[in-house]
């Protein structure tokens, strides 16, 4: 097979449950190796994955030297956001998650120069960009510049899912590509190369919740919890009794457009965040395999292993980069990288 015949290959830090890795692998990338320090994480890799090689570990004990990580043409990594949220305590790399992005350069750094990536795909919120007046990004630019990376603001996609794919959920994130120095005279990344997914007009939020069959019993609110109270007053009042109803921390809001509110790690463990539907039977939380498909995964095999808690798995898919969005960015530099050769 010829180099430009040979199939692109990712390696994924930070993988989670593999929403970066499976948009790559839809971008027509194998995956090589994928790590992550999180028990859940790695239990689901593994088993969506299962012949990837997975190093279950803290990415600070990760050692890339002599082949330990093998070669790939891309570096993915969607490092810990809480701390770059808007939404979070913004420590941004005062927050020791923060700084596990630092971890990224020194990876690299230990690599031979001819096993380094020849791009790196990093996933954050859009937040990291202006955050402390964009010292954040600054301290990203520089680190991967040291790095021996192209980067800058240019090479940056702000996207949201909905506006990008043919999914129904609300959520911005932040691509950011940087290109080797020394496979490349300059970054040839920049949002024009990411093709919007040709129907990339939603589709109706009713494609993804199934209202047709009864969900388990504990899926449902009892009519006399205070939460039924608050959400059906909400449904009463609001755009359409179809859309999705979220839990805030003391109130109920209603996604409108048929949309679904951006989906979060901390769905499935009570109060804050848990997107609500209403069925024939009740108004019950969004299942797994519902808030899965609205991040890209496919859901007609089993994605977790049998013993997975259930809060786990709303865990791993609210924390996951959007399966979609990511195939076309990662389709994008794979163009790049075939165009290179
Ligand atoms: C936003 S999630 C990444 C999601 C993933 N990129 C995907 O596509 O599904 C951040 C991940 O960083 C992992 N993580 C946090 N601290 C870590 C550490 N010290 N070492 C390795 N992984 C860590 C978490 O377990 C989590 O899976």
């Amino acid at each position: 097979m010829s180099a430009d015949e040979r199939q692109l290959t990712a390696g994924c830090l930070f993988s989670g449950m593999g929403g970066l890795a499976s948009g790559l692998q839809r971008a027509g990338f194998a995956i090589r190796w994928a790590s992550d320090n999180d028990e859940y994480a790695a239990a689901a890799f593994r088993h969506r994955f299962p012949d990837v090689r997975f190093i279950e570990k803290d990415v600070c004990e990760l050692v890339a030297a002599e082949g330990r990580l093998a070669g790939v043409d891309v570096l993915a990594g969607g490092f810990p956001c809480q701390s770059f949220s808007q939404a979070g305590v913004r420590a941004g790399f005062n927050d020791p998650r923060g700084a596990l992005f630092f971890e990224i350069p020194r990876i690299l750094g230990e690599m031979e120069p001819s096993e380094r990536p020849r791009l790196l795909i990093l996933e954050n919120v859009p937040h990291l960009l202006y955050g402390e007046g964009g010292e954040w990004f600054d301290e990203v630019q520089r680190a991967l510049r040291r790095a021996g990376y192209w980067f800058r603001d240019s090479a940056c996609l702000v996207a949201n899912v909905k506006d990008y794919t043919e999914l129904p959920q609300d959520r911005e994130r932040l691509f950011m590509v940087a290109a080797s120095k020394a496979h490349f005279s300059c970054n040839p990344f920049s949002p024009s190369t990411v093709e919007r997914c040709p129907e990339s007009k939603p589709r109706p939020l009713s494609a993804f919740i199934d209202r047709e069959r009864r969900a388990p019993e504990e899926a449902y609110l009892p009519e006399e919890n205070r939460y039924y109270k608050m959400i059906s007053r909400e449904m009463e009042e609001g755009e359409s009794p179809e859309n999705v109803y979220q839990l805030r921390r003391s109130y109920v809001r209603e996604k409108k457009q048929g949309l679904c509110p951006t989906l979060t790690a901390n769905m499935g463990i009570g109060g804050h965040n848990v997107p609500f539907v209403r069925d024939d039977w009740g108004i019950r939380k969004m299942s797994v395999d519902e808030v899965a498909g609205l991040q890209g995964f496919k859901t007609c095999e089993p994605l977790f292993p049998d013993d997975m808690p259930e809060t786990e798995r709303y865990r791993l898919v609210g924390n996951a980069a959007c399966v979609h969005l990511t195939a076309l960015v990662g389709s994008a530099c794979a163009r790049i990288l075939t165009e290179a050769v």
